[in-house]
Parts: structure tokens; C-alpha cells; sequence
């Protein structure tokens, strides 16, 4: 592996921009943000066009992010109707089900224009009104894009939860944002078998108000349990609509949806995204970093329940009139060349995933990718946490055949878009960094603790922001304190991203990771906090501490340091129904990889745990505990090293 690719040369000769154009657009970006953003609006369609801009102030407390503020637009009509002249015909949606025998969809803009009305039409019939909230539970199936788009038609705010999180979660969140309906399906295909999701729903809902309805797309077929008064199924619903919905007109920092994300306190925080900014920006950034052309068929393999696949398998691309593939799937099943066969089959030429699946899929040996087409590829993506030199190196070679750019995205929930990455036909990559800042984006180093701007270029700290773009998250829902302290009361004057980072001499950023007690397993953030509050929640705990630990495939993985109530024995099966506790509380993708009995937990004296001591312990890694001398009772530590569990 080299240290640095330079852009691939066919790829500069057609790209959107070429290094030159690059550092001529950045300057322009920051020198005058008002002239350069008014400049792009102008890629979307506006009902009324925004006179003012930029509106944003970082100054602590005041906190207020304003984008394109008198202006008056409609996603839906942005992501379909305006390609309804020129594109109509065109498949927007490449949809590939979870068994492939069962033969892929292509849906076009005008079925897109259509099916979205149509559910736009059935949401106006059960009552929801521009502003109201609806949480989607969905399987990777057209209708759930259907779903967000026929929300942004009628200016309803969508939040989606994950299908992969138990009915507590759902709860949550259902009542966090006080939805109207619940968006969901009677079953989830993944890998050959079935989650009832209905199931899941109808559990969360005895929890929530009698009053919220609940909309059933038919996937699978299979039985489920009913309730007469508030379920409705899409397809008898739609029977009685019309097939055309008029958008309606949005101002631009109405929010568009909310997404539950974890932080390293309490519980999962609701980050509001608006109109105007978010659709720019993600559209943006879908066509730069990807460097989408007409005629390309994009592949993000995110699920629509992460940011991932809402700025990339939906707003981004259908905003550029592309064709996106929608996966309901997994990389693994019917066997390990599934996703390089769907490449082959839809002649894929972008492909974004994510470094744990290249992990994955790396393990199982490069015959299963030996073995498909993958000449319409053109370029590869990466998202979610630093990626490995051995899983760049693999992607490389053996996904890429050594002339794919590979683009690695650093960005994240509460950014909207890509915040720094690879241009692929302008900055040249550099296995493992994020390398550059994406127009109008001021990125810093800090001194973690002093909080001091590092001018050096070569430096090492926390990566913050100096200034807004267009993508920024607005507030937590119903909570702005919560949106001002948690990103902006550490680094005064910053926008704070929980990541810590490097900048080499020649101005990279390699991402290190979190410095907060947010952990990243498979790509996916989880609040350490969320995982505790989970195991305390059980009748045998008394007390738990949970911190990541490296993992081969997962990147990280749930080490849990847990102390029973008096009178409880530790045992094999108690350490299991704690994983399923936790699994039931909050989803599989929570389970603890290793538990741990604690008779003590390492505490200064005035009760903190200390993490970093139980970190490290979980990481093998004694020679650096650092000074425990501040502790209460430092002879716990030995008994945590002692009785180490895990490999
Ligand atoms: C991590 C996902 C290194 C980071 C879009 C960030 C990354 C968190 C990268 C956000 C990358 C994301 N390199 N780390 N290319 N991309 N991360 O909100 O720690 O699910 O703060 O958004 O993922 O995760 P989130």
C-alpha cells in the first residue's frame, strides 16, 4: 500500500473538479460565504426565492443557525417533481429484496411521483397536518422512501427508527417526538428471515397515546396481531385516494425530520434537520464527493434508519435526479458475493459502505468478489469510523482492482452531510485520513484541555468547526439547552464534533475516534450511558460500567463491568440474560460482547468512575492505567485486572 493515491486520471478528465478548482471554490467558500451559498442555492428549486443567506452565530449561549430564512421550497417537489419534464421515464429507485430470486424493482420518477402522492394523500385521510411528527419503523422497501418523501409533501416531520431496535426504543421515541402515526411493515426480511415488526410496533404503542395510528405496508404476508381502531394497511387505504397531492410550501428552516442519535449522556437526543439547508447541502455533497454524473447508478448500502441513508440514499441523490439502490438485504446472505452481485446485476458505478462490512466481507476471502463483474465500478466510499490499512488495502485492490478512488467520508448525525473527504478528482487520498474540508467547511484543532487553537499545521487535539454550513442539525428536539451544551459549551465560539483528530503537515485530518463516552460498534454510535442505564434497569444489578474495547470486525466492541446486588451469585446464565436484557432494551446491534463481574468499580473519591482506568483494562493494556492513586479504594483495580474477561 502506498502512503498517498493521486486522482485517478480518467477520472480528473471527466470529474466535477479538479485540485485547482478545488482550492479556488474552498477559498471563495470561506472568503464570502453569503455570495458562495446564494450561489448554490440555486441547485434547488425554490417557490420563493431566499434574499437573505447566512444568519448563524456560534457565540455562547446564543446558539442560532439560520439558513436561507425568507425562502419557500418543498423536498418532495425538489427530489421528483421537477425531474417530471426531463427524467420522468428514468428509474430513480433500484430496489433489490433481501432473497434475490424474488427480482428487483426499478421505480421510476413518475411511479415515485405516484406512489409518494398516494401516501402523502392517505397520511392528509388519518389527520396529519403540516409540523405533526411521524416515526417510520421500516424495512428497507421503496415505501419507506415513499414514506419520507410523501412527509416532506405535506411538511410532516418524519423520524426513523431503526428497524433493528426493540419496542423500548420505538416508545421513546414515538413519545420523545409526540408522532401522530407510525409508519411500519407486518414483517422485515433480512438474510432470509423474518423480524415482525408489526409485533414490535404494537408492543411499543401499548406505551404510547390510544390516540396514535399506525400504517402497515404488506411485505412478507405473514400473520400479525391487529388492532382494530388505529391500524390502517397502506394498500386498502390507498384504494381510496387520489394519485396526485399538491407539495406544500415549506419555509426553509421548517424542520424536515428528526433523528434519535446517542450522546454520551442520557438518553438518545432528537436532531432536527431542516428544509432548505439540509437538501442543499446533501445534494451537494452527493454530487462532488461522489462525483455523480447523469447515467450513474449510486449504491449506498446504509439502512434509511441512519443519516447515512438519509442524505444518501434518499435526499442527496433523488435531488440530482439519480438512480439510487435501495438494499433490503445483507452483505452476507444468500452468501458472501451478495453485495458484488447486486454491483454486477445493477452496473453499479458508486459504492459507499462502510469499513465494518469491508471487514466482514475481507474475512471471508476475495474469491467471493473474484468472481462478479465489477468493471462498472468507477469509485468507492467509506462512512461511519476510521477504516484499517488492511481493510483500505483489500478495498483497494480487490474491490477497486487498484483504479477506484476511494473516498472516506468524515461526517456525522448532526452534520447533514459530508463534512470533510476526498473530492476524488482533486485532493489525493491518503489510506485511513478523511483528508480535506468540504466547501465552507472551517475545521480546527483544539488543545483537549486547554481548548487552544493549534496554528501549527501538523497538530493533534479535538476537531471542531469554526463556523455554520448549510447541513448544520438546527436543536434537539424540545431541548435546545441540550443542542447549545452538548456541541457548544466545551469549546466556546466552536461547533463541537466529540471527535478527537490529527492534521499532518500537508493539512490531512485523520479521524482518532471519539474522545466522549460514545462508542462506535460496527459503524453504529452508541451512548455507553444507554447500554448502563439498560443493565441497571435489571433486578440482579446494582451498579455497571460500559466502555468500548477494539474489535476485529466490529471496529469496537461492549465491554461491560457490572457489580450484582447484594445477594446475587454471578453465573454463566445470568451473564447471558443480561446480553438478552440489553438486546430486548434496546436493540441486537447493543449486545455485550463481554461482562465482566465487578465486586467494585474504580471510583475517585468523590464517586466519579473513572473510565479510563476500565478502558484500559478492557483493551489489555495495563502498562498505561495512569496515576490511581485519586481513588477511594485503588486495590479494586487489581481485582478488575485480575478477573479480566474476554480475550
Ligand atoms: C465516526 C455517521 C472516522 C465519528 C455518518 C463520528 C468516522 C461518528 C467517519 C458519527 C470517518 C464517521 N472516519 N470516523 N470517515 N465517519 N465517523 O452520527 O466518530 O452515526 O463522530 O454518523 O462516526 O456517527 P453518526
Amino acid at each position: 500500500m502506498k502512503d498517498i493515491y493521486e486522482p485517478v486520471p480518467e477520472l480528473v478528465a471527466r470529474a466535477h473538479i479538479d485540485a485547482a478548482g478545488y482550492e479556488a471554490k474552498y477559498a471563495a467558500s470561506v472568503a464570502d460565504p453569503e455570495a458562495f451559498w446564494a450561489e448554490e442555492a440555486k441547485r434547488l428549486d425554490w417557490i420563493k426565492t431566499p434574499t437573505k443567506v447566512k444568519n448563524t452565530s456560534f457565540a455562547y449561549p446564543d446558539i442560532s443557525i439560520k439558513w436561507f430564512e425568507d425562502g419557500e421550497l418543498n423536498v418532495a417537489a425538489n427530489c421528483i417533481d421537477r425531474h417530471l419534464e426531463t427524467r420522468a421515464e428514468q428509474t430513480a429507485i433500484i430496489w433489490e429484496p433481501d432473497n434475490p430470486e424474488e427480482g428487483a424493482q426499478h421505480i421510476t420518477y413518475r411511479d415515485l411521483h405516484t406512489n409518494v402522492c398516494k401516501m402523502a394523500n392517505v397520511l392528509k385521510d388519518l389527520g396529519v397536518t403540516k409540523g405533526d411528527r411521524v416515526v417510520l419503523y421500516m424495512p428497507m422497501i421503496p415505501q419507506a422512501a415513499y414514506a419520507m418523501l410523501a412527509c416532506a409533501r405535506i411538511g410532516a416531520i418524519h423520524s426513523i427508527v431503526f428497524a433493528g431496535f426493540s419496542s423500548d426504543a420505538l416508545a421513546n421515541r414515538v413519545n420523545g417526538s409526540q408522532a401522530k402515526v407510525v409508519i411500519t411493515a407486518d414483517g422485515a426480511p433480512r438474510g432470509g428471515r423474518a423480524t415482525n415488526l408489526k409485533d414490535n410496533v404494537n408492543q411499543a404503542l401499548l406505551h404510547c397515546d390510544d390516540s396514535v395510528k399506525c400504517l402497515v405496508v404488506r411485505r412478507t404476508g405473514q400473520q400479525i396481531a391487529w388492532r382494530p381502531e388505529g391500524d390502517v394497511w397502506l394498500h386498502e387505504a390507498e384504494a381510496n385516494v387520489a394519485d396526485t397531492c399538491e407539495p406544500v410550501a415549506m419555509n426553509a428552516e421548517d424542520p424536515l425530520f428528526i433523528l434519535y442519535t446517542s450522546g454520551s449522556t442520557g438518553m438518545p437526543k432528537g436532531v432536527v434537520h431542516t428544509t432548505g439547508g439540509y437538501l442543499l447541502y446533501a445534494a451537494m455533497t452527493h454530487q462532488y464527493t461522489f462525483d455523480y454524473h447523469d447515467g450513474d447508478v449510486f449504491w449506498c448500502t446504509a439502512d434509511v434508519g441512519w443519516v447515512t441513508g438519509h442524505s444518501y440514499i434518499v435526499y442527496g441523490p433523488l435531488a440530482n435526479g439519480a438512480t439510487t439502490v435501495m438494499f433490503e438485504g445483507v452483505p452476507t446472505w444468500p452468501d458472501a458475493s451478495r453485495f458484488w452481485q447486486v454491483c454486477e446485476k445493477h452496473k453499479v458505478t458508486q459504492f459507499y459502505t462502510a469499513p465494518t462490512a469491508i471487514r466482514a466481507l475481507m474475512g471471508k476471502g476475495k474469491e467471493w468478489v473474484e468472481g462478479c463483474d465489477l468493471s462498472s465500478i468507477r469509485l468507492l466510499g467509506t462512512v461511519g469510523e476510521p477504516i484499517n490499512p488492511e481493510a483500505w488495502a483489500w478495498y483497494n485492490d480487490v474491490v477497486g482492482k487498484g483504479n477506484c478512488p476511494i473516498v472516506d467520508t468524515w461526517w456525522q448525525t448532526e452534520t447533514g452531510g459530508h463534512l470533510i473527504t476526498p473530492l476524488p478528482g482533486a485532493i489525493a487520498a491518503k489510506p485511513g485520513s478523511a483528508t480535506k474540508p468540504f466547501f465552507g467547511v472551517q475545521p480546527e484543532v483544539l488543545d483537549a484541555t486547554t481548548g487552544e487553537v493549534q496554528t501549527e499545521t501538523q497538530a493533534e487535539g479535538v476537531l471542531v468547526i469554526k463556523d455554520s454550513w448549510p447541513g448544520q442539525m438546527r436543536t434537539v428536539w424540545g431541548d435546545h439547552d441540550r443542542f447549545v451544551k452538548t456541541y457548544f459549551s466545551d469549546y466556546k465560539g466552536y461547533y463541537f464534533s466529540g471527535d478527537g483528530c490529527r492534521r499532518d503537515a500537508d493539512g490531512y485530518y485523520w479521524i482518532t475516534g471519539r474522545v466522549d463516552d460514545v462508542i462506535n460498534v460496527s459503524g453504529h454510535r452508541m451512548g455507553t450511558a444507554e447500554v448502563e442505564s439498560a443493565l441497571v434497569a435489571h433486578s440482579a444489578v446494582s451498579e455497571a460500567a460500559v466502555v468500548g474495547f477494539p474489535h476485529d470486525i466490529k471496529g469496537q466492541g461492549i465491554y461491560c463491568y457490572v457489580t450484582l446486588m447484594e445477594g446475587q451469585e454471578p453465573s454463566d446464565a445470568l451473564l447471558v440474560e443480561l446480553q438478552n436484557h440489553v438486546r430486548t432494551e434496546i436493540g441486537p446491534i447493543a449486545k455485550p460482547d463481554v461482562i465482566q463481574w465487578a465486586p467494585g468499580l474504580p471510583k475517585t473519591r468523590s464517586g466519579k468512575i473513572m473510565r479510563r482506568i476500565l478502558r484500559k483494562i478492557a483493551e489489555n493494556d495495563y502498562g498505561a492505567l495512569g496515576d490511581t492513586s485519586t481513588l477511594a479504594d485503588p486495590s479494586v483495580v487489581d481485582d478488575l485486572i485480575a478477573n479480566r474477561a474476554g480475550t
